[in-house]
């Protein structure tokens, strides 16, 4: 991926989410200087395999566990609590993360009162959110009254902001009926408690960006979520609340579009989605059930079992707009073997009439009928292939029908989670 003119890549799921970032980003990471997560926080959750042991990283890039320098950028939403569990679980399991980790001192974050307040509007609202207060913190963000990391550098003015913030979160919650509130005194050591290890971390992040390209050193921009959970792109209302695309890779780690030289889409070979919304190809409860147990498909953050389709071709050639896309990279072809035919969804109908791209609002969403065309299977494992040349033909037609169908080219194929199961195209 990184070359002589390519120095600055991102990495961005194009479905909804779960489509292997994290391997692909620790597949890529091996020849990166730099790792950035830009957007997102604690709702994420990225599996790393390495053949000897896994790891489920929620706010951490995933190149930390190459070696990389990994960057939290101004985009993410941190969640200090669960960030310094996640660090030190790496850390007891022999991680280096010492001078790895920076933090933007722009990024803002997520306290409990968050939290709360993303379960109760949940209760009434079930959009299926992961419940880690990602939705509130974006809207103190925007509402221009969060608590940003930089803003522990001076303790008296951070602890009436929180205050602050707590008493107008207990007004929310008493008005939803919340049956717990935040707690004022609570939050105020929590604050003070986290911030002399969050200080240290504290860095101009985008600055650091900058210098890294000037030096020519290479740069992984690494997306969590996926582009139909995007807040301008995606199923709204049924999305998360950040940028997932490309374009908030540049606002999420501070940097120019004009620095980024390549954008990988990460799908996986069929559809899955977590969380409440339309899912146009959600196949039938008994094959949902085999590709849900083929592949694993339970939440790494939330545990919740995904819902399963076949691949959605109008949904990655939207993605491959909205993105900017590049290349793709197709995990979890694997997962398919044993299917003897797997359908893949081409088009849409929207009242009997060919629709080519994802409508926007949720009642035509609903009412589209996904058009089918069915390719043959495969019935063979394809686990240990290194070369396009090793997949079985069947296999290889799959993977040419989805790029011409999604009009970008397959850079890279997954099939299996462990890292050295991966194909890179040449
Ligand atoms: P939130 O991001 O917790 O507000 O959840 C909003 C929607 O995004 C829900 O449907 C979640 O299931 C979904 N979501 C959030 N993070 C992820 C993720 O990392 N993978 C897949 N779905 C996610
Ligand atoms: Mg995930």
């Amino acid at each position: 991926m990184f070359g002589p003119k390519t120095h600055c890549v991102v990495v961005v799921g194009a479905q909804w989410g779960d489509e292997g970032k994290g391997k692909v980003v620790d597949v890529l990471a091996e020849r990166a200087d730099l790792v950035v997560r830009y957007q997102g926080g604690a709702n994420a959750g990225h599996t790393v395999d390495t053949g000897t042991g896994e790891f489920v990283l929620h706010q951490i890039p995933s190149g930390i566990i190459q070696g990389a320098v990994c960057l939290v950028g101004n985009g993410v939403v941190l969640d200090p609590e669960t960030f310094f569990q996640e660090l030190d679980g790496l850390v007891a399991r022999g991680v280096k993360v010492e001078h790895r980790i920076f933090i933007s001192d722009r990024a803002h974050l997520t306290l409990p009162y968050h939290k709360l307040l993303d379960q109760a509007r949940e209760a009434r609202e079930r959009l299926g959110t992961t419940g880690r207060g990602i939705g509130p913190t974006y809207e103190d963000k925007y509402g221009r009254r969060g608590v940003r990391v930089g803003d522990l550098r001076d303790a008296g003015r951070a602890a009436d902001l929180v205050a602050g913030r707590v008493a107008a979160a207990n007004e929310m919650l008493t008005m939803l009926g919340a049956r717990e509130l935040a707690d004022v005194a609570e939050h105020r050591r929590l604050v003070e408690r986290l911030a002399p290890r969050l200080l240290p971390l504290a860095i101009d992040a985008g600055r650091v960006v900058y210098e890294a390209l000037e030096r020519g050193e290479s740069v992984l921009l690494e997306g969590a979520q996926g582009a139909l959970l995007d807040v301008d792109h995606g199923t709204y209302p049924y999305v998360t609340s950040s940028h997932t695309t490309a374009g908030g890779a540049s606002v999420g780690a501070g940097i120019g579009p004009t620095a980024i030289d390549a954008v990988l889409g990460v799908v996986k070979a069929y559809t899955t989605r977590v969380g409440n919304g339309p899912l146009p190809t959600e196949a039938e409860p008994a094959t949902a059930e085999r590709i849900r147990k083929l592949g694993g498909e339970f939440g790494a953050t939330t545990g919740r079992p995904r819902r399963c389709g076949w691949f959605d071709a109008v949904v990655v050639r939207y993605a491959v707009r909205v993105n900017g896309l590049t290349g793709l990279a197709v995990t979890k072809l694997d997962v398919l073997d044993t299917f003897a035919e797997i359908p893949v969804c081409v088009g849409y109908l929207l009242d009997g009439e060919a629709f080519d791209s994802m409508p926007a609002d949720l009642d035509r969403i609903d009412r589209v009928k996904p058009i089918y065309e069915t390719l043959p299977g495969w019935r063979q494992a394809t686990g240990a292939a290194r070369r396009l040349a090793d997949l079985p033909p069947p296999a290889r037609a799959y993977l040419d029908r989805l790029q011409d169908l999604a009009r970008c080219p397959v850079r890279y194929v997954s099939v299996g989670t462990r890292r050295d199961q991966i194909i890179e195209v040449s």
